[in-house]
């Protein structure tokens, strides 16, 4: 069995690799280099290179699809020893988990892209606050609400497209201010909220997972057995706190008993679909097909492709939508060739207050990413080059937006609003 050493490609701190080249946080991994059985057993076991190998509780052997998923990999999860992520500037080589323990590593996590995907890094963000909070030392309200607005700022700075990212932050706001208002003295109101922050972010990644299911089922119903899905970046489990929005779909369509088989966009230059969704389809035992960017057009034309389906970064009140560089022109091609395409995503994506998608930030990444790969440059040493990491699909091209809450159709303006209100969310 051939294994490509990723790390190889793509050293730990290199510019195709941007995570931290010390790894940030403390970290496990399960090293898959070695192509034997999994370790078996509920606990992770040191070996004789030092090397902690995290088992997967037998996944493999689970035959109903849900259940399997549930005995994947944790995106992110909050522990007593602090925030721990699978890191996924690693895979799909290795399964490194990292444990952060205050805000800034947590920052720096997002930022570099050891979690990335709109709704984890909500997730991350509200973990990040907890531990804020569980860090400092005030004495005064004050005191506690200076250390929460440094932790939400330097969170607030790592990536401007993901609207989840401030969502999380102002929820994580509203949950300590109303612990404030309560009775008690100001120790045991401090005391009160950095409990509650846990709490809460504990919620948001639970609530995260429960939508994605709900979208899930909804999503399932515009799949036909017998589908090729075409689908670009990661919006799966790894994008999530689990299930995933358009991998979701996917999940709830097979675990429905339809047979879907996904084509995966590699999608430059950091490459999710071939790294993270390839990786995590396999995992979960779901037929995947990887493609580089500029072939979609090629298989959509020969009729191999029945619908796409995407994740969001941010949706404005049009329903015009921000995702991964290269989705605008997967929806012209699906336009083209008259294929559904289908975004999926929870209320926290919308962004109401913008009236179209020119109002969207678009983060703009280091051209570095472009202009190496693995470390190895691919242009001339010197030119120009862009990355804008995130593009905007026009509201015309989208067939239908996929939520929690049910089904949003043309005209965006007033579906979004009316499953917004619905739910009470904000807009
Ligand atoms: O740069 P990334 O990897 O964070 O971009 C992720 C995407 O574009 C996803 O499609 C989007 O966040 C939706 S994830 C459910």
């Amino acid at each position: 069995m051939i294994i490509i050493a990723w790390n190889r490609l793509f050293p730990p701190g290199c510019p195709s690799n941007p995570g931290p080249a010390d790894g940030g946080g403390a970290y496990a991994k399960y090293d898959r280099r070695s192509g034997g059985p999994r370790p078996q057993g509920s606990r992770a076991r040191p070996r004789s290179d030092g090397i902690i190998a995290v088992p997967n509780n037998g996944a493999a052997h689970t035959t109903n699809p849900r259940e399997r998923f549930r005995q994947m990999f944790k995106t992110i999860e909050w522990t007593d020893d602090g925030v721990r992520m699978i890191d996924q500037t690693r895979l799909p080589s290795e399964e490194v988990y990292r444990t952060y323990r205050d805000y800034q590593g947590v920052a720096e996590a997002i930022r570099s892209m050891v979690i990335r995907g709109a709704p984890a890094i909500g997730v991350a963000a509200a973990m990040g606050i907890a531990l804020g909070l569980k860090n400092s030392s005030a004495r005064t309200l004050e005191e506690l609400r200076r250390d929460f607005e440094a932790a939400a700022e330097a969170l607030a700075k790592t990536r401007p497209t993901a609207v989840n990212l401030f969502w999380s932050i102002e929820r994580m706001r509203r949950r300590m201010e109303a612990c404030l208002a309560g009775g008690g003295s100001d120790a045991e109101k401090i005391e009160k909220a950095r409990s509650q922050m846990i709490e809460e972010a504990q919620r948001i990644l639970a609530e995260d997972i429960a939508a994605n299911e709900a979208m899930g089922r909804h999503g399932a119903a515009l799949l036909r057995d017998a589908t090729t899905v075409l689908t670009h970046c990661n919006a799966g489990a790894l994008a999530t706190g689990g299930y995933g929005t358009a991998l979701g779909v996917v999940r709830a369509a097979r675990a429905a008993g339809k047979r879907i088989h996904v084509f995966a966009d590699e999608t430059r230059p950091f490459l999710q679909g071939a790294r993270l969704t390839a990786w995590e389809l396999a995992q979960d035992g779901i037929p995947v097909t990887l493609i580089t960017d500029n072939m979609a057009g090629h298989f959509m034309r020969q009729g191999k492709i029945h619908a796409v389906v995407v994740g969001a970064d941010r949706i404005a009140a049009n329903g015009d939508v921000a995702n991964k560089i290269g989705t605008y022109t997967v929806a012209v091609l699906a336009h083209e060739n008259n294929i559904p395409f289908y975004v999926a995503a929870p209320l926290a994506t919308l962004d109401l207050r913008l009236k179209s998608g020119l109002e969207i930030p678009i983060e703009e990444r280091s051209a570095e990413e472009v202009k190496r790969w693995a470390g190895i440059p691919i242009a001339p040493e010197g030119v120009d080059a862009r990355h804008p990491a995130f593009d905007v699909t026009p509201h015309r091209y989208i067939s239908a937006i996929i939520t929690e809450r049910g089904i949003a159709r043309p005209p965006y303006t007033r579906s979004l609003r009316e499953l917004s209100a619905a739910a009470g969310a904000r807009g």
